[in-house]
């Protein structure tokens, strides 16, 4: 695993001096103190993931070379097309592979590990590229009346190294679901293809390029599903909840992990949030979790893992991992 967050430091009290809004506010309802974002003269979402990836190529002791397939987990782009895999691809010096971008938001790193583990256990590449890298604050509306999002979402990325081995450890299962029924509860609207003019200073001006939330749908929806798919996997796999050793939950919102913790009755040694540093950075935040709580020592061999997101789509996931 390796990581990247930009060095730019936003603190709750920096969003006091551009919007109506409180440090106390935030961290009640978000658990969020800091997060960081974006600088446009240095970061795009390409070389955030080719920094985290240079930092989990080394931490699992392979050379770049050795990376046969890339599957770059993003909503937010560099370009409208091609995707960002291939520009990370070009910054690795990995031309000729493969790469795919996967577009499932705040489940997209668990769609992603999907993907590898079923190139890996099929056996068509041994050494997968696994990245969710996501600059989410310039989609932001930073305005008083963008501030239940804004002070949500964050920038950073994330990368994972997966490789085929002969023990019992690695990822066991994933379990992967969406309900379309309920994709304009978490979106951005703008640049759409079915426009007859993708760009215009109307389109620009009734913010339908900003990140647009529903979040009482978002938190109804989202304790429900996080239940439902970790069930789901501890079920796949004969195991209990009390079978897990870390819970690393997407970081949408602290109040929905702790939920998530209490209706598990998992103790606080059990569930990892980075939330309150780090901000939701969406497709980057599962990886980042990981990244850190490895560094931590949160986790050790054969420790089991268990991984669950919910966002956009709506989507979410779960993968369970034998470390
Ligand atoms: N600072 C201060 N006040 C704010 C605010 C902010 N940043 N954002 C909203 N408010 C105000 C609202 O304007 C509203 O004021 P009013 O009562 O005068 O109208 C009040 O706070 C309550 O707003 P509401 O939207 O009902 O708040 P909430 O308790 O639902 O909390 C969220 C808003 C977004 C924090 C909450 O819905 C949530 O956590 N949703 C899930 C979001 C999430 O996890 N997203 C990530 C998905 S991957």
């Amino acid at each position: 695993m390796g990581h990247y967050t930009p060095e730019n430091i936003v603190t709750n009290e920096d969003l006091v001096q551009i919007m109506d809004t409180s440090n106390e506010w935030i961290v009640e309802r978000t658990g969020i103190e800091q997060r960081r974002w974006f600088n446009p003269d240095k970061d795009t979402v390409s070389n955030m993931a080719t920094n985290a990836a240079k930092m989990a190529i080394d931490r699992a002791g392979i050379e770049t070379k050795d990376i046969e397939f890339i599957v770059f987990a993003t909503i937010t782009p560099d370009y409208f097309f091609p995707g960002s895999g291939v520009l990370m691809q070009r910054e690795l010096g990995l031309q000729g592979i493969g790469a795919i971008d996967i577009r499932n938001a705040c489940s997209g790193f668990i769609y992603a590990l999907s993907v590898a583990d079923q190139f890996v256990k099929t056996g068509m590449y041994k050494t997968v590229l696994v990245v969710g890298s996501e600059i989410q604050s310039s989609a932001l509306d930073k305005s008083t009346e963008g501030r239940s999002s804004s002070v949500i979402f964050a920038d950073g990325a994330g990368a994972a190294i997966v490789q085929a081995s002969e023990d019992q450890s690695g990822i066991l299962s994933t379990h992967l679901h969406a309900d379309g029924d309920h994709a304009e509860e978490l979106y951005v609207k703008d640049p759409g293809s079915s426009r007859k003019v993708r760009l215009s200073k109307e389109l620009i001006e009734g913010k339908t390029f900003n990140l647009t939330m529903n979040g009482n749908a978002v938190f109804k929806h989202a304790v429900v599903r996080f239940s439902e798919v970790i069930n789901e996997a501890l079920e796949a796999n004969g195991k209990s909840k009390e079978d897990i050793d870390l819970l690393i939950p997407h970081q949408a919102n602290l109040r929905i992990s702790n939920f998530v913790q209490k209706q598990f009755a998992l103790s606080d040694e059990k569930v990892y949030n980075n939330i309150m540093t780090v901000g939701n950075t969406t497709a980057a935040s599962i990886p980042i979790a990981m990244s850190q709580a490895w560094e931590e020592g949160r986790f050790k061999e054969g420790d089991l893992i268990c991984l669950a997101a919910f966002g956009s789509g709506f989507t979410w996931a779960s993968a369970l991992i034998q470390w």
